[in-house]
């Protein structure tokens, strides 16, 4: 629906954490990793530790260098409703 951010909840979220349909939150963005999963370059089984959740903290441990908003720019669902957003 044009324009029209979706809101998904930790709920919604956590519906979507196998190999075949896996999504994860990073800083209050939800995006569907299903599609990038076989080519991360730390692997499938590294990827899925944050599947379904909010996995800033997860991801920052490890390379808070990559450029999320960029690299998965086609890869967003919407904005993660919750009142614990972690951010930058
Ligand atoms: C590399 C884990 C999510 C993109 C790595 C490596 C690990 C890792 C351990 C190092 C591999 C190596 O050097 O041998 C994780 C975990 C994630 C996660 C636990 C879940 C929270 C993501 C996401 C993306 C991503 C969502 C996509 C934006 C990359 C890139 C590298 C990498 C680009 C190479 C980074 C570099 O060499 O500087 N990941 N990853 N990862 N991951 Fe992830």
């Amino acid at each position: 629906v044009g324009g029209k951010v979706l809101e998904v909840t930790e709920e919604e979220l956590a519906k979507h954490k196998l190999e075949e349909d896996v999504w994860m939150a990073i800083r209050g963005k939800v995006y569907n990793l299903t599609p990038y999963l076989e080519f991360h370059p730390g692997g499938i089984d590294e990827l899925m530790r944050g599947a379904g959740k909010d996995s800033t903290q997860l991801f920052d441990e490890v390379h808070r260098w990559v450029n999320v908003d960029s690299m998965l720019e086609k890869c967003y669902v919407g904005r993660l409703k919750s009142e614990q957003i972690v951010s930058r």
